[in-house]
């Protein structure tokens, strides 16, 4: 297995990264994950559009033109192999001295990219079943539109779900609204069959999967609704799923021990995440 660190193709065991990464002591690097389909990365152009506009909010230089990074990421689907798994990008303010103050303009930004393939058959088995989500507090920074990789608070999440025999968590604002799960967006299909998802504010991330599903569903004729929902209103809505790039769209069958709908996955869940894998190919 390769990985790609500052300009090389390395054996994955010896890709290393400085102790004086700023991301390693300040959490100060975004990173972008893109799904590999059939050997294709999925919604590549939005991926590589939201990074962009990570880093410069942030300040963080890119490192190389969009064309060279785009050959780059392709390699690294091809030289590892990888059919179906995901393709991970990371790139941080660069090597400096430890100093919360930015280093100069001549440290360059540092970039890493590993590859990893994941069961297709594994996925699908697990989203005809539904997964369960519990849900707790936010403790998140006020800005989770940056796709940085400041995950503490998602990976305690993430543990806290897995610790409780589910699959995800689903964070909830100081106003009882839920913002997003610990590494998805999160949906519900109300009774009257309208999909509701949190408009993308500073509040959560804007997912390339959740728009997607925007264009999906549009295309379908469905109705839906850029608007924050409650628990309760999850508890009571017909159906509930996730989205990300590594999950596609995943039903919900289960919140915090209470089944959603009838238990089951819902069939508008499973008719738009078949169509998000047909069109992501
Ligand atoms: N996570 N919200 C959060 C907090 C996320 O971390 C992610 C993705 C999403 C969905 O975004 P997208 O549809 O663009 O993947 C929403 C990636 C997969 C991860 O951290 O591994």
């Amino acid at each position: 297995r390769l990985a790609y660190v500052n300009g090389s193709f390395v054996p994955h065991a010896h890709a290393v990264i400085h102790i004086e990464d700023r991301g390693n002591q300040f959490s100060d690097a975004v990173y972008e994950v893109w799904g590999v389909i059939d050997g294709e990365l999925t919604d590549f152009d939005g991926h590589l559009k939201r990074l962009d506009r990570s880093l410069s909010e942030l300040r963080i230089r890119r490192p190389m033109t969009d064309k060279a990074l785009a050959s780059i990421l392709f390699r690294m689907v091809e030289v590892n192999r990888i059919r179906n798994g995901l393709i991970y990008l990371q790139i941080s303010r660069g090597t400096a001295r430890r100093d919360h103050v930015f280093p100069t303009d001549t440290v360059p930004p540092s970039i890493m990219i590993t590859a990893k393939s994941m069961s297709p058959e594994k996925a699908e088995a697990r989203a005809q079943k539904g997964i369960a989500v519990i849900t707790q507090k936010d403790i998140r920074w006020g800005r989770r539109d940056i796709k940085t990789v400041s995950l503490l608070p998602n990976a305690l999440a993430k543990q806290a779900a897995k610790e409780a025999g589910a699959a995800e968590c689903w964070m909830i604002d100081p106003d009882g609204f839920i913002t997003e799960g610990s590494a998805a967006n999160a949906w519900i299909v109300t009774k009257d069959g309208v999909l509701v998802t949190r408009p993308a504010t500073n509040d959560i991330l804007n997912g390339i999967t959740r728009r997607i599903i925007f264009d999906l569903a549009s295309r379908e004729g469905l109705t839906f609704e850029e608007r924050a929902f409650t628990r309760d209103e999850a508890l009571a809505a017909r159906e509930a799923f996730i989205t990300s790039a590594t999950s596609f769209l995943t039903p919900v069958v289960e919140i915090d021990g209470n089944p959603v709908g009838n238990g089951h996955p819902g069939s508008l869940s499973l008719q738009l995440r078949k169509s998000y894998v047909a069109t992501a190919k």
